[in-house]
C-alpha cells in the first residue's frame, strides 16, 4: 500500500515537473511569429529551461545557430554539384557567404548572451549587441532565401535551398523575438 502511495505521488510530481515548465514555455511562446514552432522545438528541453528566461533564450538561440550551422552544410554540399547554370553557381555562392555570416553572427550572439547572465549596468549593452547581431544573421538569411527566388533559377536546388532558408529563418526569428521579449521584462524590473 505504502509503495502505491508513493508510486502515485512520484507520479504526481513528475506530471507536474514536466507541465509547469511547458506552460512557461507556451506562454513566452504566444507572442512570438511562429508560437507552434517554438512550444515544439522548445518543449523538448523543458527540464533544462524550468522557468528560467535566461535558458529559454538561450535555448532557443542555440537551436537557432544549430540550424544555420547544418543549412550551411546543406548549401556548401550544393555548391560540389556538377552541371549547375553558372548563375546556380553564383547564387549558391553568395547564399554560402551569407549563411556563414549569419552562422558567425548568431554563434557571436550566443557568447554575448551568457554575458547577459551576470546583472546590472552591463546587461543593456550586452543584450543589445545580441539584439543587434541575431536581426543582422536573421537578414542574412532571408536574403538567402530571397537570392534563390530568382525567376532565372528553377528545380530541386531552388526549391530545396528556398525552403531550407524559410524555415531556418522561422527558428532565427523566434528567437528574436524571445531575445526582446527577455531584455524588455529585464528593462521594466530595473524601473521599478
Ligand atoms: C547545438 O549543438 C551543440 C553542439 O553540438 C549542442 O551542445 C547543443 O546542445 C545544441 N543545442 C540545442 C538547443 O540542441
Amino acid at each position: 500500500m505504502a509503495k502505491f502511495t508513493l508510486l502515485f505521488l512520484l507520479l504526481t510530481l513528475l506530471s507536474m515537473a514536466t507541465s509547469t515548465p511547458t506552460s512557461f514555455i507556451t506562454s513566452s511562446c504566444s507572442t512570438t511569429p511562429y508560437p507552434t514552432l517554438c512550444v515544439e522545438s522548445l518543449s523538448v528541453y523543458a527540464t533544462t529551461i524550468q522557468q528560467d528566461p535566461h535558458q529559454l533564450v538561450q535555448t532557443a538561440l542555440s537551436l537557432s545557430l544549430n540550424k544555420t550551422q547544418s543549412t550551411k552544410g546543406f548549401v556548401t554540399m550544393c555548391n560540389t554539384f556538377k552541371n549547375l547554370k553558372p548563375i546556380e553557381y553564383a547564387a549558391l555562392h553568395d547564399c554560402a557567404e551569407e549563411i556563414s555570416d549569419s552562422v558567425n553572427r548568431l554563434s557571436r550572439s550566443l557568447n554575448e548572451l551568457k554575458l547577459c547572465k551576470i546583472n546590472g549596468q552591463d546587461f543593456n549593452w550586452h543584450i543589445s549587441n545580441v539584439e543587434t547581431w541575431v536581426s543582422s544573421a536573421l537578414t542574412d538569411e532571408t536574403t538567402c532565401g530571397e537570392g534563390f527566388g530568382a525567376k532565372a533559377l528553377d528545380g530541386r536546388i531552388k526549391a530545396s535551398i528556398k525552403s531550407r532558408m524559410v524555415n531556418v529563418a522561422k527558428f532565427t526569428s523566434n528567437a528574436l523575438s524571445l531575445i526582446d521579449q527577455y531584455a524588455a521584462k529585464h528593462m521594466e524590473g530595473m524601473n521599478l
